[in-house]
């Protein structure tokens, strides 16, 4: 593994490598080690916690995913950052009622529901390890915070909030330009990344079925996180990129194919498929 930006990025725990270490380079037999080895709650904070900040890499997680994306690529500093998509105090919304799948879904549901859209990836199992671990260290970041269950819509109350709408209307050319002056330098003139950043769009990209996708999604989330560190956009230059940076070409969601087979899938938003 290259740890490339240690500030920001978490190593496996050693534990981790020693458990996997055990069962041989197979990743199934990584889990299986991992499951039947005994697992305090830290444990799986400190697990969960590993797997967002490495989604695409990590043994217990890659499987699942299709593109370059960790968590912690828009749920930024590991999902701590208190605006740029926060998991802080999210496990008080759930379960939460979701509007896209007409039924009241927990926070497990919204955790793999985000590796079939955001991830371009396939839903792991209810109640993997990869799950539970990761709903784990999601809800350690609610911790002593009251519950105040959601029901409108799967968002807590740290969410990221919409543009105002008098803002005018999003021109691309624009957004292209503003691109250039404060992405390019990191996501690259080709949006594609490399070693250090995440691509914006292309094959390796999160999918149109994502949140992301949706230009007002975007354009909000940029205003409060990018660029990274020294998030400086008005509304309108975010509305603008977001608008140049959707609208170029990414993997197209199509719900069958990011389920897993129906023998491994376990529950899906409260059906089990056939
Ligand atoms: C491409 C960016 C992106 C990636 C990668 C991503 N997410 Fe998200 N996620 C979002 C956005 C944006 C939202 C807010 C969606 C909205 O406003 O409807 C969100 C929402 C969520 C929520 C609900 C938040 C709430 O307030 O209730 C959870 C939980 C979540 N993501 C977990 C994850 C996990 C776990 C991963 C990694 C497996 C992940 N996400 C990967 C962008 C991303
Ligand atoms: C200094 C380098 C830097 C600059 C400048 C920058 N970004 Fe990022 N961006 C990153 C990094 C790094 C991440 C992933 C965060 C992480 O893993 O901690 C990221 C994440 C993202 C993501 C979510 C993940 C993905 O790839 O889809 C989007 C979208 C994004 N940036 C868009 C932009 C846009 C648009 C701009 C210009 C307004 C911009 N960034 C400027 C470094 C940068």
């Amino acid at each position: 593994m290259i740890e490339r930006r240690s500030s920001r990025r978490r190593t496996f725990p050693l534990a981790f490598f020693f458990a996997v270490g055990l069962a041989g380079s197979n990743l199934l037999a990584g889990e299986t080690a991992l499951e039947s080895s005994p697992q305090t709650h830290a444990d799986l904070v400190e697990l969960g916690e590993s797997i967002v900040a490495q989604t695409s890499e990590h043994p217990l997680s890659k499987r699942y995913v299709g593109n370059r994306l960790n968590c912690t690529s828009c749920h930024l500093e590991n999902g701590r950052h208190s605006e740029a998509a926060s998991f802080i105090g999210i496990a008080t919304a759930y379960p939460a009622w979701s509007p896209r799948e007409k039924r009241v879904i927990t926070l497990q549901d919204r955790v793999l529901n985000c590796f079939m859209r955001s991830e371009n990836g396939t839903r792991p199992p209810q109640g993997s390890l990869v799950s539970i671990a990761i709903t784990t260290y999601i809800t350690s970041l609610s911790e002593g915070l009251p519950i105040k269950m959601n029901p409108n819509r799967p968002l807590g109350p740290n969410a990221v909030k919409p543009l105002p709408n008098t803002i005018g209307k999003a021109d691309p050319a624009r957004g292209k330009q503003l691109y250039e002056i404060h992405c390019a330098s990191c996501h690259g003139d080709d949006g594609l990344g490399n070693d250090d950043e995440p691509p914006v769009w292309g094959d390796q990209s999160y999918n149109d079925g994502a949140g992301m996708s949706r230009n007002e999604k975007l354009a909000a989330w940029l205003k409060v996180a990018m660029p990274l560190d020294d998030a400086i956009l008005t509304d309108q230059e975010s509305a603008d990129i977001a608008a140049y940076v959707n609208e170029h070409s990414r993997p197209r969601f199509e719900l069958s194919s990011h389920l897993p087979p129906p023998d491994q899938s376990g529950i899906y938003n409260g059906v089990q498929p056939d």
